[in-house]
């Protein structure tokens, strides 16, 4: 946070969809901050594949010192047709979230009312649930190499880096979290400790001895794939999760699928250390063939928003948010996916600031 009481926002449009979403965003968090008095100032970056095409750089030399002076970043998307898979997602994201150290990726999955879940049978009530997926560390931290590359005797290692530390921060916020959050008082730890005999083992020995401060929470533990079988089969299940990087990236694209789809599912990469920085996006990428055409699903953004209200101490803001958002699912919008929402991008937009 800053240390005057202005909320200090940098707006990463990016590539594809990410700006017209990254829009739709802003003018719901300008709206809430009039409602609400919030004093906030915002600044707009055009980092993403276009600049990179034309400069060569993806973040310019100085933009990480800049963006620390801000206390959160909105991010739109990174994905561009013309930059091959991976240069912008580890230039730009990943960079982002190492850099600034934010290693909760906090990410709900909650099916909001009027939303269509391929889950037969299930309703809001039954997908309510919290990823808390460690964000720094894991396959994440891009140690390995190759031996004999191109040849037929290739050998490729990649490591999955686990300590401690990295652990131990994570699994403490996710008891906080699971505490403060006050509903079913249940963290699953969600590893894979019968074939991870190292890594996983230190997951687990650090969730039990971290648990022992937590007599409140209801522990529990499940495999990886078990848990996959569980979401689909029985959402209601779960509470909180606290995961690893790895398989956090993965479950939580299970979990975006059964609360409606990429269109509304938010997430927070968060440092929460006093004068961290943190950065919310909508879970779904650029989008190219949809790019221009007003017909992308903004509600995931504008969700987004409501966690970067809620992390930057504007509880009731947030609230405000989630039920505007609940309203306009709810009673207008026909479906959440692009082209079938019944109204446009922008529109959705003004439907949301206009149930505030
Ligand atoms: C996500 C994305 C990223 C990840 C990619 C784009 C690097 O899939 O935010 O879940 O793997 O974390
Ligand atoms: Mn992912």
């Amino acid at each position: 946070m800053s240390s005057n009481d202005t909320l200090k926002v940098a707006v990463i449009g990016g590539d594809g969809t990410g700006p017209e979403v990254a829009a739709e965003g802003v003018k719901v968090l300008e709206a809430i901050a009039k409602l609400e008095g919030i004093e906030y100032e915002l600044d707009h970056f055009d980092f993403g594949g276009d600049r990179y095409l034309r400069t060569g750089e993806i973040l310019p030399d100085g933009a990480k010192e800049t963006l620390a002076t801000f206390d959160a970043i909105l991010l739109g998307a990174v994905g561009h047709p013309d930059v091959a898979p991976g240069i912008l997602e580890k230039g730009l994201l990943l960079e982002l979230r190492f850099h600034f150290d934010q290693y909760i990726n906090l990410r709900p999955v909650k099916l909001y009312p009027g939303v269509e879940t391929p889950l037969a049978d299930k309703k809001p009530d039954d997908i309510d649930f919290v990823v808390v997926r460690e964000n720094t560390e894991d396959l994440y931290a891009g140690m390995g190499g190759f031996l004999k590359k191109h040849t037929p005797d290739e050998v490729a290692m990649q490591t999955a880096v686990y300590t401690r530390k990295g652990c131990e921060r994570c699994i403490r916020w996710a008891f906080e979290y699971t505490r403060k959050r006050n509903k079913r008082k249940h963290l699953t730890l969600v590893a894979k400790t019968n074939v991870l005999t190292y890594g996983h083992d230190l997951w687990w020995r650090t969730f039990q001895e971290v648990g022992r401060e937590y007599a409140d929470i209801e522990k529990d533990y499940n495999h990886v794939d078990a848990c996959c079988m569980w979401m689909v089969k029985n959402p209601e299940y779960y509470d909180v999760i606290v995961t690893t990087n790895m398989f956090g990236d993965i479950i939580t694209d299970l979990g975006g699928i059964i609360q409606g789809g990429m269109g509304v599912a938010a997430g927070g990469n968060i440092n929460p250390e006093p004068g961290g920085t943190s950065m919310f996006e909508p879970m779904g990428g650029s989008a190219p063939k949809y790019t221009g055409k007003n017909v992308i699903n903004p509600i995931a953004t504008i969700a987004a928003v409501a966690m970067l209200l809620e992390q930057a101490g504007h509880q009731q803001a947030a609230e405000r948010v989630t039920n505007a958002i609940q309203a306009v699912t709810g009673t207008k919008m026909k479906s959440q996916s692009a082209g079938k929402m019944g109204y446009g991008t922008t529109e959705v937009g003004d439907l949301v600031c206009e149930a505030l």
